[in-house]
């Protein structure tokens, strides 16, 4: 289903027969609403958020690819983000999921213009799924399609927004004891110390090596986010507070509080394909009842 969404843009909805839903704008092929049963949504999209490109959309689940942040050459996270996908009406088998008929597959290939400022042909194939739980399934795969026999290298992220009530109340449970490199310290290398991770200043965070499941527990919601995730190595973490967040045109100066970004990311190890080879990467997020279980 294809519908106009914020200017004009077109975006595919998601529903399935529970009530749960999701929609995907063509722009950047970049979810931005996905809704549990009781039609909350769960992803944070801000109120500033500009639809318009070359800007990317504030909020929801952008990509970043072929940079994360400015580690490259590229403009900060890539050029994935801010290009028109269009619907891939006959994607080779996902070996993956779906047993939902509530899915899109998306595809994005390099204009003459990418291979300009990347200089390398490849397809992106990105499938959006609701799971039979309600769950919201990403799967990428990304394929080097040089015909001139080179390897490209690449950093990606899933840039997942999530709502929360009030991030003083949020916290992390999976990063614990790792090593993370902190952006706002030149990327030095810490490692976490505390017992889950809590929120009172910006935050900008690669955690390395990190497992496949991680937990948002909002405690005034009584929600648990769950993220799991595959091919997906680190995980950032980004809380923008309220300094930063008056400088982002894009963003309200007290969204920050009720947003917290925790990335599936593959940062620290570059991933290398050679021409015919593709790689993978999936993120699954649910959502279960919890209660704030202080000190644990
Ligand atoms: C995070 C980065 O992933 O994205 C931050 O770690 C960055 O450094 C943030 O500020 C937002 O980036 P952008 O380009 O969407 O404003």
């Amino acid at each position: 289903e294809v519908s106009k969404g914020f200017n004009g843009l077109d975006k595919v909805i998601l529903r399935d027969a529970r009530g749960s839903s999701a929609e995907v704008y063509l722009y950047g092929g970049q979810v931005t609403s996905w809704k549990n049963d009781q039609a909350e949504e769960l992803l944070f999209l801000s109120s500033k958020a500009i639809f318009k490109p070359p800007k990317a959309i504030r909020g929801g689940i952008p990509l970043c690819f072929p940079q994360f942040s400015n580690l490259g050459p590229l403009d900060s996270h890539g050029f994935a983000r801010n290009r028109f996908w269009t619907i891939d009406d006959n994607p080779p088998p996902f070996p993956t999921n779906t047993s939902s008929k509530a899915f899109v597959d998306l595809i994005l290939k390099p204009s003459e213009d990418d291979i300009k400022i990347w200089p390398h042909s490849f397809e992106f194939r990105l499938r959006v799924a609701l799971g039979p739980g309600g769950e919201l399934m990403l799967t990428s795969r990304i394929r080097n399609t040089n015909n001139d026999g080179k390897p490209f290298s690449f950093t990606f992220a899933y840039h997942t927004y999530f709502s929360v009530s009030d991030i003083s109340e949020v916290r992390v449970e999976g990063l614990e004891t790792l090593d993370y490199l902190d952006n706002l310290q030149k990327r030095k290398r810490f490692t976490e110390q505390g017992d889950a991770l809590t929120f009172e200043s910006e935050v900008d965070r690669i955690y390395l090596s990190t497992p496949t499941k991680i937990a948002i527990l909002d405690h005034e919601k009584k929600r648990t986010f769950v993220l799991r995730k595959d091919g997906l190595p680190d995980s950032v973490v980004w809380n923008p507070w309220d300094k930063k967040a008056k400088s982002m045109p894009d963003f309200g100066d007290d969204e920050y509080k009720h947003m917290l970004c925790v990335e599936a990311a593959a940062i620290e190890k570059p991933i290398t394909l050679k021409p015919g080879e593709e790689w993978k990467g999936r993120l699954e997020l649910s959502t279960v009842p919890s209660s704030y279980r202080s000190g644990q």
